[in-house]
């Protein structure tokens, strides 16, 4: 695995680790991008007494996620997310890990998938609502709403009540928030230091658990239902043993975080974009009218409406909801020519890769028509990753596409939106890159069918 002639990769001198720190702070995504221009592919950056490792060509990710995969452990920072996800799949290693894949993977299957559909699109539907003709909303408020009730609804279906959804969306809203702006989880606080932050997404944990636990529990009593949740009661592994009640607590929470924030950053992003892309609006309004007309789009539906999918896939590549993929050597590594140790941090980021001129002519432009033909042929697998890649790969890829795409597609054929004069988007990168300060306002318009 490793060759003699392995070099040390090149980055800025460790004694300006503070400083690093520092800019790495105050504009986390504009650092990564220059270090990885000033010292290419495999730059190495100290920061703290650590060494991390940022990996930008596409031929090197690949190394890292797939080829390598079997000594590379998920990177350090993850373990902020166990406060709230337990061993579920995003936290888990090692064989614990592969036995929860493989059971989670019965609940991801393509026909699974489909049969979800027409819960996304009747829950996207009825969320909607709520919207009315020249109101101003905020995206990513409104967006995390809806896919929030979206997954509440495929995972539990018909056993949550109202007042159930409205507080997993204020427990998840406080837990966001946390993972988003707090000191507690940048420094990777124990959640025992009672800081009222802690306090507070302690107690959302604890009420999200007590209705997990008592859906649980109930759907154990219960027959045996084919949605999302009876899916995993129902997963057995190679020596017939099912999750215990622990365990489908960790992976239901797991599935709720990581299923509706990243969804809902994607729309909020792609509905942002067409707002200042209005030709690209009209052309989406046009191909969705033209297959779905008046009716809720289906999961087949979505294989007809191929310009949606280019939309959203330029939309994730200029602004991925998952910015970094972070990886941990188990054992001294190779990657692109340069010695990599064990203990070192990994990234590979979606964000300096998506916007890499080698790869994306014309780089900083939405261009959705650049996944069209031999144009996207011309792209190399892993210049684009908005789901990382390899075995870790999002086990909800497949999910959050169809989602995203029925979504929009109900979403664009009722509504335009138009940016608030005066609105900019400004980033704030935290676990998932989201928009920054209280996020963009949008006004509504009915759209002419
Ligand atoms: C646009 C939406 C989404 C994006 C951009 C996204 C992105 C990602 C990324 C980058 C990873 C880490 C891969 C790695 O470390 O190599 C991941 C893992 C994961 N995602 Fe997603 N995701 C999305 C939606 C979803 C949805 C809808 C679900 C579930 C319903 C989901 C569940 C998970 C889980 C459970 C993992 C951990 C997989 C493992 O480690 O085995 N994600 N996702």
């Amino acid at each position: 695995m490793n060759a003699p002639t392995a070099r040390r990769a090149p980055g800025p001198p460790a004694h300006l680790g503070l400083r690093n720190l520092a800019g790495f702070t105050r504009d986390q995504l504009g650092l990564l991008r220059r270090i990885a221009d000033t010292y290419g592919d495999v730059a190495r950056v100290e920061l703290l007494g650590q060494s991390y490792y940022l990996v930008s060509h596409p031929d090197d990710i690949e190394a890292v996620l797939v080829k390598h995969a079997r000594i590379m452990r998920r990177d350090r920072h993850s373990v902020v997310l166990e406060r709230m996800l337990g061993k579920g799949l995003l936290t888990n290693e090692g064989e614990a890990w592969k036995r929860q894949r493989k059971l989670m993977a019965q609940a991801f299957m393509p026909r699974k998938i489909q049969s979800y559909g027409a819960a996304m699109a009747r829950v996207t539907d009825a969320g909607l609502r709520a919207w009315r003709d020249g109101a101003t909303i905020n995206l990513h408020q409104e967006m995390s709403r809806l896919t929030m009730e979206v997954v509440a609804d495929v995972l539990f279906g018909s056993s949550l009540t109202p007042a159930d959804t409205e507080q997993v969306r204020a427990s998840m809203e406080t837990v966001n928030e946390f993972l988003a702006n707090s000191p507690e989880a940048m420094t990777m606080l124990p959640a025992c230091v009672p800081t009222p932050r802690n306090r507070r997404v302690n107690a959302a944990v604890a009420a999200i658990d007590a209705l997990v636990y008592r859906i649980i529990a109930r759907r154990r009593a219960d027959e045996p239902r084919d949605d999302l949740l009876g899916t995993l009661l129902a997963a057995q592994d190679d020596d017939g043993a099912r999750m215990s009640d622990g365990q489908l607590r960790d992976e239901a929470m797991t599935l709720f975080l990581a299923g509706h924030e990243t969804t809902a950053l994607a729309l909020a992003h792609t509905l942002y974009l067409l707002s200042t892309h209005p030709e690209v609006a009209r052309r989406l309004h046009a191909e969705v009218t033209a297959v779905v007309g008046d009716r809720l789009p289906t999961a087949d539906d979505a294989r007809a409406l191929p310009y949606a999918e280019r939309v959203i896939r330029e939309s994730m590549r200029l602004f991925p909801p998952a910015w970094t993929t972070g990886r941990e050597p188990t054992e001294d590594v190779d990657v692109g020519g340069y010695r990599i140790p064990k203990g070192s941090q990994i990234l590979a980021s979606q964000w300096v890769v998506h916007r890499d001129a080698r790869w994306f002519p014309n780089p900083e432009g939405f261009d959705p028509d650049r996944w069209a033909g031999d144009r996207a042929k011309a792209i190399p697998r892993y210049a684009y990753f908005p789901f990382g890649g390899g075995p870790r790969v999002c086990i909800g890829n497949h999910f959050a596409t169809l989602e995203a795409t029925l979504m929009l597609a109900v979403i664009v054929a009722r509504w335009r939106v138009d940016l608030l004069a005066g609105q900019r988007l400004a980033l704030k990168p935290s676990v998932t890159l989201r928009q920054a300060g209280e996020g963009l306002r949008v006004r509504l318009t009915a759209a002419s069918r």
